[in-house]
């Protein structure tokens, strides 16, 4: 399976060579494959917020190197470049304000400076750990995807129908994906069906990325409105649902892209299972509940206009674009350091005491 779902990295949405951080533009796909080049913080920040990439572990490894662009610019201006580097952090911290992995990937780094700061190579070093975190999360996705594997056949075994939300693959991970690796690895042995992609309005990562990244490998799949969700349930034989987080708290409520929320109170109610797939990057353990974490609201504009055009009526917008998902409404978290059934938070402690697996 291991080679299988490598193959799967054939799409990368982030690229660091020459110095420079390279990202595949997901506001364009998949009409168009174009890449951006970035040689600031500033600009990566920027390109965060305006969602040229997207998606928690994708946002955080991204913000890695925009710190290590933003230490070359400091360092090269002289004076105390390492206080300088604070407003780079707070730049890039802001862009997208609820993915936990944002503030693990710029906490990692920050812990970094402080050690290597006075090193004549500290530059190099902070790229090196850049690398590292990219590089963790690949191998963090592996795992997960052999883990979530293991689950769904000890359930139900072959020729499922599965359903997920947003995108968690390729385009939103330094590899192949969490929930969306789970999927491939499901697929590649023989258990899937089919998926069922919700189009998760407003910005479509479902319809967009989700569905071009599965039929780009040949996996069968079909795009459903998000109010079809339930419908499908009741009509198709949805077996689970599988989706990714932005961040978990510590009792295990997790928060991902809106309509998360309602998926698992319709899975719930129709005995679908749900399953969470994240990195423990995602994990947040000083938030003690899904409640305590922002939720983003992006741009009304994401709701009134389709293609560039205004088709909805010029009245107040609500858009947030996360939602919590209390933990007893999920059957499995599931993680690198391992899985958590039926989660709380004396077992998110446990997890999070626990090696990674790999
Ligand atoms: O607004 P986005 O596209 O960044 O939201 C992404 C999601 O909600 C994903 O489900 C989540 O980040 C997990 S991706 C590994």
């Amino acid at each position: 399976m291991r080679e299988r779902l490598l193959a799967a990295e054939k799409v990368r949405a982030i690229e660091w060579r020459d110095g420079a951080l390279h990202l595949l533009d997901q506001r364009a796909l998949p009409a168009e494959q174009k890449w951006l080049a970035y040689t600031d913080a500033h600009g990566v920040a920027e390109a965060i917020a305006a969602m040229v990439v997207r998606g928690a572990q994708a946002i955080g490894i991204s913000a890695a190197y925009g710190l290590v662009l933003a230490a070359r610019q400091r360092q090269a201006q002289g004076g105390d470049w390492v206080a300088a580097l604070d407003a780079d952090f707070d730049a890039l911290a802001g862009a997208r304000p609820t993915a936990t992995n944002l503030s693990w990937a710029l906490n990692r780094m920050r812990e970094r400076l402080v050690r290597v700061r006075q090193q004549p190579d500290a530059l190099a070093l902070l790229e090196a750990e850049a690398v590292a975190i990219h590089e963790s999360d690949r191998e963090a996705n592996l795992t997960m995807a052999q883990l979530g594997v293991d689950i769904i056949r000890r359930h139900q075994g072959n020729m499922q129908a599965l359903l997920t939300h947003c995108n968690t693959g390729a385009l939103a991970t330094g590899g192949f994906g969490t929930a969306l690796g789970v999927i491939r690895g499901a697929f590649s042995e023989g258990m899937v069906e089919r998926v069922f992609v919700d189009e998760t309005r407003p910005w479509l990562q479902g319809s967009r990325l989700t569905a071009w990244e599965l039929a780009n490998e040949q996996i069968p799949v079909t795009i459903n409105a998000d109010s079809a969700a339930a419908h499908l349930m009741k009509t198709k034989g949805i077996t689970w649902v599988v989706v990714g987080a932005d961040s978990i708290a510590a009792n295990g409520d997790v928060v991902n892209k809106i309509g998360t929320y309602q998926l698992a109170v319709t899975a719930m109610h129709h005995g679908v299972r749900f399953m969470v797939v994240a990195a423990s990057s995602t994990i947040d353990m000083g938030v003690a509940s899904g409640d305590d974490v922002y939720l983003e609201e992006r741009a009304a504009s994401e709701l009134l206009d389709v293609g560039g055009q205004r088709v909805g009526a010029d009245v107040e917008v609500f858009n947030p674009v996360f939602d919590v998902t209390p933990a007893d409404l999920i059957d499995v978290i599931v993680t690198e350091k391992g899985i958590v059934e039926r989660p709380d938070t004396a077992k998110m402690a446990q997890l999070m005491c626990r090696k990674r697996l790999h």
